[in-house]
């Protein structure tokens, strides 16, 4: 990070400065108008062991506590906050809000600001137009209060010399440039750089610049990106581009030689592309998403008298109000922004009976092993060796009764009917997420039941709803119950899923209807890739091959510890399995993934990890998915369904037979390669994802030559909506850079 002090004096520049910095913190205490506003942290404003000037900042925050500084009025006008950290290396985030506006800025994690160590001061600047991790501009507001939030772990560093910076000189550069599709050079640059210095070379012969193009995205306006295209296509070998005294050098690979066939389709299901609480309708339309879930631990106890919640074992067992509020009005905003909903039904006995009550309060239970840091009383349930407290709390302490015909006139009287149901959520796992009001293990039949009977409650409030269940959280689940084998095998030991189709199938015989219209699964990756280092990601974009690979054995538990009795049992091959058990057992049943998740909502690999897996669902025949997790629209998932769907421009509803050589299993390791038509005009749109280190070469027969409307995230030019026009000639070869998705659409 350059100081700012720096950077002017070395323009020159400081006399421009039209407003003074607004100092927060210099020595011995806070600066005239600042309130410390923290909480749960020992603080000392005039620490001596460690310090620039005379003193500094000695902090101890606990789990999601904060220092919290507030300012007596509002501070609006400036370019950035500075300030000085040492810690090793903290635990802990930034975020900016105004407590007069209910508003709140991105949460900034420390870990995007630099490396950090406990002896040493290094300065920050966070530039107010582009907060990291993602590139948002902070926007204008009634700003007045800065938090520096310990996470999970508890954090205890040293700041000094905190400012309100009044405005920040951009160094003029070049910070990378890449090879895209046949012929661009894709430049990204900071402050004002000169173009005339950039030279390209392909195998030692100068290539000139034909054209070139700017383009800064609608959500990150201070990056841009130049899009440069060459009088000549690339091919394999070295290319090297030379920008303003620095080089970014590639080896552009040999060609990887494959076939798209668009007479060959498949109808893809527009309600993949759905994704869990959707933030507002703007998100939507911004994105594109098709479905919105209102679902997750907390609704398994929504009160729709009240819109109370219980936090479960997520939260110490507290009620709230809904995060999202009335469901009925939080359906109508989903379906404003042009997404189908799915609403989920309570179908345990209780939900929740207020805002403020929860089940194990200390004055009871007194031997707990964890109490809520901001509400003491509330304890998590557990004694010291993690059981269960017993004897269970009376569930009318939290909770009141709940049923079937209390559903069923819940659901009459919505003014938003949602197009999908699910039958409760996890319910197999409720003893645990639960214990309070559900402490007993589920068994196979307690489970059909309560689907059976809450399914028949809600197709007769809402004839045409289609009904989702059992929403079984994981591959464990999926086999047996939380009683165990002992149930499997009173059960003919046949393997839960197949077996709750079968008896789905009976009911609708009794039922002279359908119960169950969709087999509701949550999907999560279940390899380790929490070391977040090279290996793990490689691991993380490779394990799509679950959703799909009959030869791909799990790289976790799963593969040598499959828990089933099914064929092929330590290859998870999600989708061509769920849907040959539903063949085999319930035929006419359609699937869905109500809850899955890349793994890294803020890492580019989580980014193309859910690119990857839109394309799968697509191509392999998912009928409805929603992502768990409420991504930034900004982030990298967020940038994945804007890639397929975002702001009305969409890949095509047909997907097409896609032939690449080689092994498919082995390429798929580094490469996720889409195609598809649009029924209406034809027109084939690509999404391609580079999921190797190094940039891909496909030559691809039966590509159009013509007019494309492009689209990408991730490689060097990093995480953002960067999009363009290029055109490509018949034969020509597509360049995709490393660690990027890239969208193309025929015109
Ligand atoms: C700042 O606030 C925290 C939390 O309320 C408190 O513990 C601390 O004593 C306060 N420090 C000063 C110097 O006022
Ligand atoms: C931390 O150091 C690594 C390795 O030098 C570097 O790649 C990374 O960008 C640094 N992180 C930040 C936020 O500066
Ligand atoms: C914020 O305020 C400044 C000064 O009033 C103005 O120039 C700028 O356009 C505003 N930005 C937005 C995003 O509204
Ligand atoms: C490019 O130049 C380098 C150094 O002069 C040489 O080693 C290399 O073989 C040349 N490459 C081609 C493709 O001509
Ligand atoms: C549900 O509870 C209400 C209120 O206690 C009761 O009137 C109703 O009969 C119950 N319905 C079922 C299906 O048990
Ligand atoms: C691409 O071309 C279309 C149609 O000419 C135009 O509306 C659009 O602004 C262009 N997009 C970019 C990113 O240049």
């Amino acid at each position: 990070m350059l100081s700012v002090r720096t950077v002017l004096a070395a323009l020159g520049l400081a006399a421009l400065r039209a407003r003074a910095d607004l100092d927060i913190y210099v020595d011995g205490g806070l600066s005239s108008g600042w309130e410390n506003w923290s909480w749960n942290t020992v603080i000392d404003f005039a620490a001596t062991d460690l310090f620039q000037g005379l003193s500094s900042i000695s902090l101890t925050s606990d789990a999601w506590a904060a220092l919290s500084l507030k300012l007596e009025g509002t501070f609006s006008q400036y370019a950035g906050l500075q300030f000085d950290v040492a810690g090793a290396p903290p635990d802990a985030q930034i975020y900016i809000e105004s407590t007069g506006g209910g508003v709140q800025s991105p949460t900034i994690p420390f870990s995007a600001l630099g490396n950090f160590t406990a002896n040493q001061f290094k300065t920050v600047l966070l530039d107010f137009s582009q907060l990291p991790p993602s590139g948002t501009p902070l926007g204008n507001n009634t700003w007045d209060r800065i938090s520096f939030q310990a996470g999970g772990n508890g954090a205890s560093y040293h700041l000094d010399n905190i400012k309100l910076v009044s405005s920040i000189v951009i160094e003029p550069k070049f910070l990378s440039a890449e090879p895209l599709a046949s012929n661009i050079i894709a430049v990204t640059t900071q402050g004002a750089v000169d173009f005339s210095s950039v030279k390209v070379t392909l195998n030692n012969a100068t290539v000139s610049v034909s054209s070139k193009i700017t383009y800064s995205p609608v959500d990150a306006p201070s990056k841009s990106i130049t899009y440069l295209t060459l009088s000549k296509t690339f091919a394999p070998g070295s290319l090297s581009i030379a920008a303003g005294g620095a080089t970014f050098s590639f080896t552009i690979p040999a060609v990887l030689h494959g076939s798209v066939t668009p007479a060959v389709t498949t109808p893809i299901n527009p309600h993949v592309y759905g994704v869990n609480f959707p933030p507002s309708s703007t998100y939507i339309q911004h994105l594109g998403t098709t479905v919105g879930r209102w679902g997750g631990n907390a609704v398994t106890a929504y009160n729709p008298e009240g819109d109370f919640t219980n936090a479960g074992n997520d939260w110490y067992f507290e009620n709230r109000v809904a995060d999202e509020g009335n469901a009925d009005e939080w359906l109508g905003m989903v379906r404003s922004g042009g997404s189908a909903v799915l609403l989920t039904v309570p179908a345990l006995d209780w939900v929740s009976k207020d805002a403020t009550s929860y089940s194990y309060p200390a004055s009871v239970f007194p031997n707990q092993q964890a109490f809520d840091p901001y509400k003491p009383d509330a304890g998590n349930g557990k004694l010291a060796d993690g059981s269960p407290v017993t004897p269970s709390p009376d569930p009318r302490n939290a909770y009141t009764s709940w049923n079937a015909s209390m559903a069923t006139n819940w659901l009459k009287k919505l003014k938003n009917v949602p197009e999908f149901v699910a039958i409760d959520n996890e319910i197999e796992i409720a003893h645990s997420t639960h214990q309070d009001m559900h402490p007993d293990p589920i068994s196979y039949d307690e489970e059909l039941s309560r689907v059976v009977t809450f399914a028949a409650a809600a197709k007769a409030a809402l004839p045409n709803v289609k009904v989702l269940a059992p929403s079984t959280c994981s591959w464990w689940f999926y086999w047996t119950s939380a009683i165990g084998w002992d149930d499997t095998a009173a059960h003919n030991n046949i393997d839960f899923l197949p077996w709750f189709l079968q008896q789905m199938k009976a009911a609708e015989q009794s039922a002279g209807k359908r119960l169950l219209d969709y087999l509701d699964i949550h999907y999560y990756f279940q390899a380790d890739t929490s070391a977040e280092n090279a290996a793990a990601k490689a691991l993380r974009l490779r394990m799509t091959r679950s959703l799909w690979d009959p030869s791909y054995v799990d790289e976790s538990w799963v593969g040598s510890n499959p828990q089933n009795h099914q064929p092929n049992p330590t290859a998870v091959w999600l989708i061509p399995r769920m849907k040959q058990l539903i063949q085999q057992n319930y035929p006419g049943t359609k699937l869905s993934i109500s809850e899955w998740s890349s793994t890294n909502d803020n890492d580019i690999t989580g980014g193309l990890v859910t690119a990857d897996a839109l394309g799968l669902f697509g191509v392999y025949g998912v009928d409805a998915a929603t992502y768990w997790g409420q991504s930034s629209e900004s982030g990298p998932v967020g940038l994945a369904y804007w890639l397929f769907r975002g702001f009305g421009t969409t890949f095509g509803d047909l997907s097409v037979q896609v032939n690449l050589g080689g092994s498919a299993s082995t390429l798929a390791n580094t490469l996720g390669f889409f195609a598809a038509k649009d029924s209406k005009t034809g027109k084939l749109s690509f999404v391609i994802i580079n999921k190797d280190t190094k940039p891909v070469t496909l030559g691809v027969s039966n590509v159009p030559a013509g007019n494309y409307f492009a689209r990408h995230f991730g490689g060097q030019a990093g995480v953002a909506k960067w999009q363009t026009n290029l055109s490509l000639k018949a034969g020509d070869n597509i360049v995709v850079p490393s660690y990027t998705a890239l969208f193309l659409k025929q015109q």
